[in-house]
């Protein structure tokens, strides 16, 4: 008798629950092989935003699957595995964004997506590394507490020069490893390589860089762009669809150990495992929830 495959099983248990799966792309790439669709977190919110089915299977972190439970209250929003956090995320308590709240009370609070519900719950409006410049911009005020990510607030404040801005000092770890000497040697090796750099990236990393985008804009760029060979400074997962949609470039890793250990906590069979027991449950308090609502609706609507 044929033994179903986990892919198989993955895929009859999908249709059992009326489930979408929606996948990050830092994911391992068996992952995003079975995903319905890979993406950044912008890209994937507002997916979460306009999906019709029961079930939202989330591969990726917390933030993210509880940005989609945000959204839809009534659906299922599962995780297959509830300890894929981001450190950048818990770098900020509310009582501090309250405190700092109170000291800038004229400022508008934009957060990074890469937050707690509390946290988008106490903001004006949300972005993420896609369309930092563009929310930012879109606020009347003339002051901005920006949380929590230091570096993406700094790539925010340099562009968007008419704002005073507060930053909070948070950062993501898998980023810090890039430094700009590194990258530079590995570009004495490749001297025709363009640098594609995230915003969570150092400052004098993202000096050297040709571009600076979210994960997704690094796709549509290096399909762009005349270059035939980039320096990825970005988790390492993103190879896997840079090198999938651009058969004919190379793609080499500002740093071969940016792994974030949380996004590669999900695997094939914690998927299976997920859709047979309906675990793992994302919920999130009403009062937070519809709180955190309208930041992240504000800027699904930019
Ligand atoms: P993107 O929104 O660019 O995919 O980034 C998410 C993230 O966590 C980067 O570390
Ligand atoms: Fe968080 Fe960094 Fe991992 Fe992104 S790469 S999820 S910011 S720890």
């Amino acid at each position: 008798m044929h033994r179903k495959t986990v892919i198989e099983q993955i895929e009859a248990l999908k249709k059992q629950r009326d489930a979408i799966i929606l996948v990050h792309n830092y994911q391992l790439p068996e992952v995003q092989e079975i995903a319905d669709y890979v993406g950044d977190s912008l890209e994937l919110a507002k997916l979460s935003h306009d999906v019709t089915c029961k079930t939202i299977l989330f591969c990726g972190v917390h933030f993210m699957a509880e940005t989609a439970k945000i959204f839809n209250p009534d659906r299922k929003v599962l995780m297959p595995d509830l300890h894929a956090g981001c450190p950048m995320a818990d770098m900020i308590s509310p009582e501090q964004l309250q405190k700092e709240k109170d000291t800038h009370p004229h400022a508008s609070v934009v957060c990074y997506v890469n937050s707690t519900a509390h946290i988008k719950a106490l903001s004006d409006i949300c972005c993420t590394s896609a369309n930092g410049v563009q929310v930012t911009k879109s606020v009347n005020e003339s002051e901005i507490v920006f949380v929590p990510d230091k570096y993406l607030g700094s790539y925010v404040a340099r562009r968007v020069i008419d704002k005073k801005f507060y930053l909070w000092s948070g950062y993501c770890p898998t980023h810090m490893v890039f430094s700009k000497e590194g990258v530079l040697r590995i570009k004495e090796e490749y001297p025709h390589a363009e640098i594609v750099v995230h915003p969570e990236c150092r400052l004098d990393v993202q000096e050297i860089a040709d571009a600076i985008c979210s994960t997704s804009q690094m796709i549509t760029y290096a399909k762009r762009s005349a270059a035939k060979t980039f320096i990825i400074c970005t988790e390492v997962g993103m190879l896997h669809r840079l090198k999938k949609e651009n058969p004919t470039k190379e793609f080499i890793p500002g740093n071969p150990n940016a792994i974030c250990p949380n996004m590669k906590l999900t695997t094939l069979e914690k998927v299976l495992w997920s859709l047979e027991d309906t675990q793992y449950e994302i919920e999130v308090e009403e009062s937070i929830r519809s709180k955190a609502f309208g930041a992240i609706e504000r800027m699904v609507q930019i």
